[in-house]
């Protein structure tokens, strides 16, 4: 299998309820129905035939939009005359918010994954089986939020369709313009917990009790420590929003550090490229508060 087709075949199997992409995944690609290119090379904001941004997920926008809020709070706090108190508030908190819908998100496994390991402790197969597909939906709806157009195969060509009013075919699509992105350990992570998913419900059809159980734990224990990550984030974005609040200059700068230490914790384990050939990524971490 190649990696595009690895790619394709990772996503596919997410989750089960990720059918609709499975077909997608199989069909054909005609080919003859791609868009006219684009008649300007961006930036205009209407052009409806620019398509680059079917490539950009979701997960990353956020997260550029995280560095901008600290690029904001830093600009505004600078200089002689009084920070922008108002709108360093602002932007902290809506690095809170950013923060508390991602760790929601991972903390979503918790109960779930609770009811399957009981279901699973009382040999109740039917039961865990129920609540594993609870479970893994917990997946789905992250990646609804966080995935490319071009990963949930929003190709050009369907695109394309969608513009001139034509209804494109399940079969129409593939995962086929452009390599996947770059290789990063928050990818080999998903990989890792896709394979888990799977042996957890291969477990629970061979009626193995322990090894489902040791399989949805470790999902449980990966999201539960990149919900604390992202919790730990979100409560030091709400001391800086309070402090703003409360116009304590000379603490920002402080309050400024400790929260973007929890950005360069989770780079350093999850945003770095595997391929160690790969140069180090450029725009990352949050500027300094100086
Ligand atoms: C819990 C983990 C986690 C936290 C906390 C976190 N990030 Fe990230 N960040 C990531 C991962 C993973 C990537 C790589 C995503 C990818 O390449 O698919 C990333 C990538 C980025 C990028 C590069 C995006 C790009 O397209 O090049 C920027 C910028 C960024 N993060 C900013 C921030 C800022 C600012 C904060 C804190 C306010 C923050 N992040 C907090 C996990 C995190
Ligand atoms: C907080 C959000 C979030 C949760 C929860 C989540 N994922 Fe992901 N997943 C992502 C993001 C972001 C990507 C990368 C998308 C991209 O690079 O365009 C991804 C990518 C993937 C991929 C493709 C990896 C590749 O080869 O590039 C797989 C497979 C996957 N996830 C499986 C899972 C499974 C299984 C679960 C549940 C146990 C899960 N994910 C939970 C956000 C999430």
């Amino acid at each position: 299998m190649n990696r595009r087709a690895a790619v394709c075949f990772a996503l596919m199997c997410a989750t089960a309820s990720m059918t609709l992409f499975v077909a997608a995944c199989t069909g054909n690609s005609s080919g003859n129905n791609s868009p006219p290119a684009p008649k300007q090379a961006p930036p205009f904001w209407d052009d409806q035939l620019d398509h680059n941004w079917i490539y950009r997920n979701q997960y990353k926008t956020t997260m550029r939009t995280l560095w901008l809020d600290c690029a904001k709070i830093v600009t505004m706090s600078r200089g002689q005359g009084a920070p922008d108190y108002a709108l360093v508030e602002a932007y902290a908190k809506d690095i809170s918010s950013r923060a508390d819908r991602l760790a929601m998100r991972w903390e979503a496994f918790a109960a779930p994954g609770k009811a399957v390991v009981e279901a699973l402790a009382d040999k109740d197969w039917l039961s865990a089986n129920a609540e594993n597909e609870t479970f893994g939906k917990a997946c789905d709806s992250c990646h609804l939020e966080t995935w490319s157009p071009i990963y949930q195969h929003a190709t050009k060509e369907i695109i394309g369709k969608w513009l001139r009013n034509e209804i494109p075919s399940a079969h129409d699509s593939m995962l086929n313009e452009g390599e996947p992105p770059p290789a990063v350990e928050n990818r080999a992570v998903m990989q890792a917990m896709l394979v888990h998913h799977d042996k957890t419900e291969a477990a629970i059809i061979a009626k193995d009790a322990s090894a489902a159980i040791a399989h949805v734990q470790a999902i449980m224990d990966i999201a539960a420590k990149r919900g604390k990550r992202w919790r730990d984030l979100q409560i030091a974005a709400d001391a800086l929003a309070r402090l703003a609040a409360n116009k304590e200059r000379e603490k920002l700068r402080q309050a400024y550090q400790e929260m973007v230490s929890h950005c360069h914790q989770c780079h350093q384990v999850h945003a770095a490229f595997i391929d160690p050939k790969t140069p180090p990524r450029a725009v990352l971490n949050p500027m300094p508060f100086d």
